[in-house]
């Protein structure tokens, strides 16, 4: 619909990669000012997003889900209004299940009066996890909150955290999601990234506005991996379409994590509005290139190293989809340097980084 709030893919910043469960409604004050005053609202950042374990361990006797009253004294709808005098919007994170995946209460036969409660606090954007989820049916489960949130009214972004056990990107839009995870989760290691963009192959044709394969948060800054190996993290997702939900403690970043999280021609890759998935173009099991079309007819382009050591990675132009063209501008997304260069797109990759590319014909006649 029109008025459907994902038409590019969803950014902001989400607890649980840093936190887990150590989280209060401090941190998230905190935090929804960092994203102001480190840039990354400018950029595009939005969602503040809360994950689990806000809530109490029982239900209230309305029987609605209440915050737990020592992390969150105040209530989540005082969070909301902070997030939301800041221009920001706050994410709120509940299981299609009887109780979270930290064994709190969660959704499961209480969709209506939960999809309510969130949308009376303010709530712009759900995480539904599928923890404890009774070996019921999951296209039901999903589709109940679907609706129970469409009947509220007010637009939230749907995100369906079930981990692709059953093809979500073929039935979550259906059910009213706007973004899917694909993979279980995340962690902050090179093996777990790389692992997680292995599964993202040969789903791409089901993203699209306002429905988007979610290959789980970032984990850029968190320490586990290198500047490099964040560089690839990053200029992946980017090209996977992925939501870019930061992971890490916003309020300590250091020069080169923001250097990575604000890069202003990476989030312009992820946030084209033809919305159209990059993909793997070619693979050895040593050296990548991946490619996504960009909407004014550029295409860019990631060359990819997994190996211990340096690598000379090259592609043809129409390997990665460009048009024949007399000859091609060529812009390094990292480094802002342009070139000229024929039909071979080429550089040296460092071990375990990426190399990203925007790559646009030249007008005129084809030599
Ligand atoms: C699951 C989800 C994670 C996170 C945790 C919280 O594992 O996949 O992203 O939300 O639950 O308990």
């Amino acid at each position: 619909a029109a008025d459907d709030p994902a038409p590019a893919p969803p950014m902001g910043w989400n607890s649980w990669n840093k936190f887990g469960c150590d989280i209060n409604e401090q941190l998230i004050i905190e935090t929804a000012d960092a994203m102001v005053a480190s840039g990354m609202k400018d950029a595009g950042y939005q969602y503040v997003n809360i994950d689990d374990c806000w809530m109490a361990p029982e239900r209230g006797a309305d029987g609605r889900l209440q915050p737990d009253p020592v992390r969150f004294p105040a209530g989540i709808k005082a969070v909301a209004d902070h997030v939301h005098a800041k221009g920001l919007k706050l994410g709120i994170y509940s299981s299609a299940g009887t109780k979270t995946c930290q064994g709190l209460p969660a959704s499961l036969d209480h969709e209506e009066v939960d999809a309510r409660t969130f949308a009376d606090w303010g709530v712009d954007y759900l995480k539904y996890d599928n923890c404890n989820n009774e070996g019921r049916p999951a296209v039901e489960r999903y589709q109940k909150m679907g609706e129970a949130l469409r009947a509220t009214g007010r637009p939230i972004v749907y995100s369906i955290c079930e981990w692709g056990e059953n093809d979500p990107w073929e039935w979550g839009r259906e059910v009213g999601g706007h973004l899917w995870r694909t993979t279980g989760d995340i962690s902050d290691s090179w093996n777990s990234m790389t692992g997680l963009l292995d599964q993202q192959v040969g789903i791409e044709q089901h993203s699209g506005p306002n429905g988007w394969n979610d290959p789980d948060m970032l984990e850029v800054g968190n320490g586990g991996m290198t500047d490099a190996e964040y560089r690839a993290h990053f200029s992946l997702w980017a090209l996977l379409n992925a939501p870019l939900l930061a992971g890490n403690d916003l309020r300590t970043m250091d020069q080169s994590t923001k250097d990575i999280m604000l890069n202003p021609e990476l989030i312009a890759i992820n946030q084209d509005w033809g919305g159209k998935q990059g993909y793997r173009v070619r693979d050895d099991g040593e050296t990548e290139v991946w490619a996504k079309p960009v909407s004014d007819g550029s295409v860019a382009v990631v060359l990819f190293n997994r190996t211990g050591e340096d690598q000379d990675i090259q592609a043809k132009a129409g390997e990665v989809g460009l048009p024949d063209a007399a000859g091609y501008r060529s812009r390094d997304l990292w480094t802002g340097v342009e070139t000229s260069i024929g039909g071979e797109i080429r550089a040296s990759v460092p071990s375990h980084g990426a190399v990203a590319y925007r790559v646009w014909p030249n007008p005129g006649e084809k030599s």
